[in-house]
């Protein structure tokens, strides 16, 4: 397993999908995953195979904070512990199920497989603006490696042809230069980011009411996550966070958190909006061969606009990557 993404943070859930006393089954990095939430409110995060016979927990019973096995009901408690065996009631109980670190931020949980090599989960300072309202978008299950799907939420050239009418124009599809660097701030974490990107978008958000110029900030801040910032001349400012939770190497399940001062438009509009971007760039992104990001330079034909696409490569490289990639 790369250690990379073993000890990093990676979503896994809305934390309002898991109520207490209830469980969710997902995936991460190949592992299976039960949450779930004690009567007391606190989330737990165990790997979804009973130590017993590798049966999925999550298909059996929570009751009292315990976890019973659907095969042969075995009880698990708060630790992981096995606390019962029904069929041999005074057997030595030294089976324990794998439990991982969890946490909840932005309104999800999220979950480090390993020993952390960070303090929490990417920094999203907008999140917190108190000025900005959150708007959840997702979740989109691609088939293709989190770092093709990163790549392309970094990527300005592809407006004019995928999100024709909306974030591009047949007519304008030039790109012009843009700034790369690697930066390392306080608030905003660390990595390589793209300022002064500018674009023509027909309708660059929901409340948008018609064509507008667009400055864009991609930073990257983690080799899975990705945030942007708009800045259009009016007065909608706008931050959007894509974080990837990689279920397989070439499988990934990509959650979006939009802060913006739009106020108006109804939560619903806004997840729609996303939706239909984010489904125009899907069957681009299922199509892409290799599925894994190549990082060799050379192994694809680049230009000038994408930069930031090379400077993203460059990031995962150094970073030390091997997941969904191809060295
Ligand atoms: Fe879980 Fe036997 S497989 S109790
Ligand atoms: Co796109």
């Amino acid at each position: 397993m790369d250690p990379v993404l073993y000890n990093d943070w990676h979503p896994v859930a809305l934390s309002s999908q898991i109520a207490a006393g209830a469980m969710l089954a997902t995936d991460l990095l190949e592992t299976r995953l039960v949450l779930w939430r004690d009567s007391g409110g606190v989330l737990h995060a165990w790997e979804d195979r009973c130590p017993h016979r590798g049966t999925r927990l999550s298909m059996g019973t929570l009751q009292e904070d315990t976890l019973r096995c659907p095969y042969h009901g075995w009880a698990f408690g708060k630790a992981g512990r096995c606390t019962h065996i029904p069929a041999l009631p005074d057997a030595p109980l030294k089976a324990q199920v794998a439990v991982f670190q969890v946490r909840e931020q932005y309104g999800m949980a999220w979950v480090c497989l390993g020993t952390p090599a960070h303090a929490g989960p990417p920094a999203f300072p907008e999140f917190a603006d108190d000025k900005l309202r959150q708007v959840w978008c997702g979740p989109y299950d691609v088939q293709a490696s989190a770092p093709r799907i990163i790549e392309n939420f970094l990527d300005m050239a592809h407006f004019a042809f995928v999100h024709e009418g909306i974030l591009g124009d047949k007519r304008q599809p030039a790109v012009p230069d843009y700034t790369v660097e690697t930066f390392e701030d306080a608030e905003y974490g660390s990595g390589v980011w793209a300022r002064q990107c500018y674009a023509y978008q027909p309708q660059a958000s929901r409340s948008a009411t018609g064509g507008s110029d667009i400055e864009y900030t991609y930073r990257v801040v983690r080799p899975l996550t990705s945030i942007l910032t708009k800045h259009p001349p009016g007065a909608i400012r706008e931050a959007i966070a894509l974080f990837s939770q990689p279920l397989t190497e070439t499988g990934t399940r990509v959650w979006i958190i939009m802060a913006l001062n739009d106020f108006t438009s109804s939560h619903e509009a806004m997840r729609a909006f996303q939706d239909t971007i984010f489904l125009q760039d899907k069957p681009i992104l299922e199509s892409q061969y290799p599925a894994r990001l190549p990082l060799a330079p050379g192994a694809e034909v680049s230009v000038r606009c994408d930069r930031m696409s090379l400077a993203y490569r460059a990031y995962l490289k150094q970073q030390d990557l091997h997941y969904g990639v191809i060295r």
